[in-house]
């Protein structure tokens, strides 16, 4: 049985994540830094494990890898945060929080399991990007800046631990009506200007992230190596069908 590590998985997109792979067969470690949310997901799965972790903590998530035995077969780093506020107030403390989640957590978990990816010779590794890396929404903060920087981070453990059988890639989900974004689809004028705004007319799902997951982490992505997979419906290549015309 083959093992996936979600991190962020005790809520929103990561949990959808964590109970698809679960329904695909994975024995599942579920990893959050709210230890009773992941206790709770991995109690619901057929096959889960809960650890109460901080994915920028080295030493934990060093204690995760022991616990586990062996390296997963595949390591999600979806666990985010985003601090809103404009950027000429936005303070350091929640500028250095989210870089500390979102960047920090994603390098400091993908290498301590790609150590033993590398050992074996086999693994694969999803980094949870935005269509913020290359659109960055006003008001978001360092979100956008970190996760830019992840996929650049992709790009770059996909050439160095290619050669050791471990394949990298990045997914950048648009938007995706759960998780953190729940509060902004709670107004319904919003959920109709948003949804309305996407070539597929609608908001995505949690489910339609996990089902990119299980694609990527799949033989049928075998190839797929360094890359950034957009699952936004099509909104981010738009610009030009909303322009004005007579
Ligand atoms: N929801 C969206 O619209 C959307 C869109 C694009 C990208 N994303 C990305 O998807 C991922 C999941 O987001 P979500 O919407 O499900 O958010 P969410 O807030 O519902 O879930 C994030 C989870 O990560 C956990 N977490 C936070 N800090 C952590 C840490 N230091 N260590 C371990 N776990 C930690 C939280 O406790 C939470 O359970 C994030 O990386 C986010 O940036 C979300």
């Amino acid at each position: 049985m083959k093992t996936m590590m979600v991190t962020g998985a005790g809520a929103g997109i990561g949990e959808a994540i964590a109970c698809a792979a679960a329904a695909a067969g994975y024995r599942v470690a579920v990893l959050d830094v709210d230890a009773a949310r992941a206790a709770a997901v991995a109690l619901s799965l057929k096959d889960g494990v809960a650890f109460g972790v901080d994915v920028s903590d080295e030493q934990a998530v060093d204690a995760v890898l022991r616990s586990l035995g062996a390296a997963p077969d595949v390591l999600v780093n979806n666990a985010g945060i985003v601090r809103f506020g404009p950027l000429l107030e936005h303070s350091l403390e929640n500028f250095k929080a989210a870089v500390n989640v979102n960047l920090i957590g994603t390098f400091v978990t993908a290498r301590a399991v790609a150590r033993g990816m590398l050992e074996r010779g086999s693994g694969v590794i999803i980094n949870m990007s935005s269509i913020n890396a290359t659109h960055p929404a006003p008001g978001s903060g360092a979100y956008p800046a970190t996760k830019a920087a992840i996929v650049s981070l992709t790009q770059h453990m996909a050439l160095e631990w290619g050669p050791g059988g471990v394949r990298v890639n990045a997914i950048a989900p648009g938007f995706i009506d759960a998780g953190m974004s729940t509060p902004i689809y709670a107004n319904p004028r919003v959920r109709e200007l948003r949804g309305g705004a996407v070539p597929q007319r609608r908001l995505g799902t949690a489910q339609d992230i996990a089902n990119a997951v299980l694609f990527l982490a799949s033989d049928q992505g075998s190839y797929i190596n360094g890359h950034e997979l957009i699952v936004d419906g099509g909104v981010v290549n738009s610009v030009l069908a909303g322009l004005p015309r007579e």
